[in-house]
């Protein structure tokens, strides 16, 4: 029952932000109140799949997970629904053999701060679902914005899958977004920043598509899906042409991203 969003540009409309980084980000002004998603959608819930840039992992690109622009699924709901039913959404399209049929193998929850009190509901929610690996994370983990310079933020329950080298890997970020930040993410980690409860609150999920890709085909790494392996090919031809000893393995992901 979700209304499906397009993609919005990679070029924000947010001036907080230089380029899109997250499926949240088109979606902003509905966690705050300042648009009406029944006017804009008519409905309080949507789902897109997002193009994403993010500099903030540029240094682990490269490795079997990490990309800079990549594309996240993600379903939102601006006071539609709330922790119960996000998380069993998540559960029921990961590991229903009717969607993707996969095997979760742990998730996280936030553990509290002086700010926040623990997670203890989105816990007891996947332990109903028979998750029992549920571990605590804190506020550099598992807590979510915000993005830009102020703006929704709130806990979040991340879900990890094991890819085919035996590595636990997050493909999926469930975001409750249930505060509005005064300041930037980096204030907020000093101590410079208030959080407000949100008159609504809200969820806002973003998922991986091509770790998605990487575990659902049994992959080592995001290289080997079907995305990326004839592009790493293309790298390899043209590589082999000038000296192919000198591209190690790494730099050919880089140029692939
Ligand atoms: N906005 C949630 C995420 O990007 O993980």
């Amino acid at each position: 029952g979700h209304a499906v969003v397009p993609s919005s540009s990679l070029i924000p409309d947010d001036p907080s932000v230089l380029l899109t980084t997250a499926g949240m980000q088109q979606f902003k002004k509905y966690y705050t109140g300042e648009a009406d998603p029944m006017k804009d959608f008519n409905s309080l819930n949507v789902c897109s799949i997002q193009k994403s840039f993010r500099t903030s992992d540029i240094d682990e690109v490269g490795d079997d997970s990490h990309l800079t622009f990549f594309e996240m699924l993600g379903n939102f709901s601006f006071g539609g629904y709330f922790k119960e039913e996000a998380i069993r959404y998540a559960h029921e399209f990961l590991t229903s053999k009717e969607w993707m049929g996969l095997d979760i193998s742990y998730v996280t929850i936030f553990k509290g701060s002086d700010m926040v009190p623990k997670d203890t509901e989105s816990e007891n929610i996947w332990k109903s679902l028979g998750v029992a690996d549920v571990r605590e994370e804190g506020m550099g983990d598992v807590f979510w914005g915000p993005t830009g310079a102020s703006g929704p933020c709130g806990p979040t329950t991340e879900i990890y899958c094991t890819n085919a080298n035996g590595k636990d890997v997050e493909i999926w970020n469930i975001v409750f977004n249930e505060f509005l930040c005064s300041g930037s993410r980096e204030q907020l980690l000093a101590g410079d920043a208030a959080l407000t409860p949100l008159e609504k609150k809200g969820i806002d999920t973003g998922m991986g598509l091509e770790r998605l890709a990487m575990i659902s085909q049994n992959k080592k790494n995001i290289f080997e899906t079907d995305l990326f392996a004839p592009v790493i090919q293309a790298v390899d031809s043209r590589v082999a042409q000038y000296n192919p000893h000198y591209a190690t393995e790494t730099m050919k992901r880089m140029i692939a991203d």
